[in-house]
């Protein structure tokens, strides 16, 4: 058994074998390996008798369950309606201008990937800003590229 089987293993072992179980097991990949590769998918549609169709369409719904690698920190900025509202836009240059990259491109020190997201549900407290499962609401630009830091951005 791979590495992968046997975590989808102990997942399923946790969350049970009902289709109810299939966000936490893929997130629980995620949370382990990074990302859910194709294998990952298979197995867990396998493990819950389930089509992989099903398991590719709900990983791709999701923007949290990436399906590629990404960097060791992964920043998204919330684009939803209320963020974007709030300006979002200038906390994504801000990141962008600092870790030299573009929205769904990881740094060449494969610290950080930056991404947007669907709404995080801090819609009050726009623009929000989420490192891996850390929620940062309110953010400027100053405080964004502040919290990059916390993160070990090496300047
Ligand atoms: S719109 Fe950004 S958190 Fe809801």
């Amino acid at each position: 058994m791979s590495t992968t089987e046997v975590l989808i293993s102990e997942l399923v072992e946790l969350h049970g074998r009902t289709r109810n179980s299939l966000m936490p097991i893929l997130q629980g990949v995620v949370q382990q390996e990074k990302y859910l590769s194709e294998d990952a998918m298979i197995t867990v549609a396998r493990e819950l008798n389930i089509s992989a169709a099903d398991v590719f369409g709900t990983a791709s719904f999701y923007t949290f369950l990436d399906t590629i690698p990404r960097g060791k920190n992964v920043v998204r900025v919330c684009k939803t309606i209320s963020c974007h509202m709030k300006n979002k836009e200038a906390i994504i240059r801000a990141l962008e201008d600092t870790l030299k990259i573009k929205v769904g491109e990881t740094t060449h020190d494969k610290q950080f990937t930056l991404l947007t997201a669907n709404c995080l549900g801090w819609c009050h407290k726009g623009p929000v800003m989420l490192v891996n499962d850390e929620v940062y609401p309110e953010v400027t630009p100053e405080t964004a590229v502040e919290i990059l830091n916390k993160y070990g951005r090496s300047k």
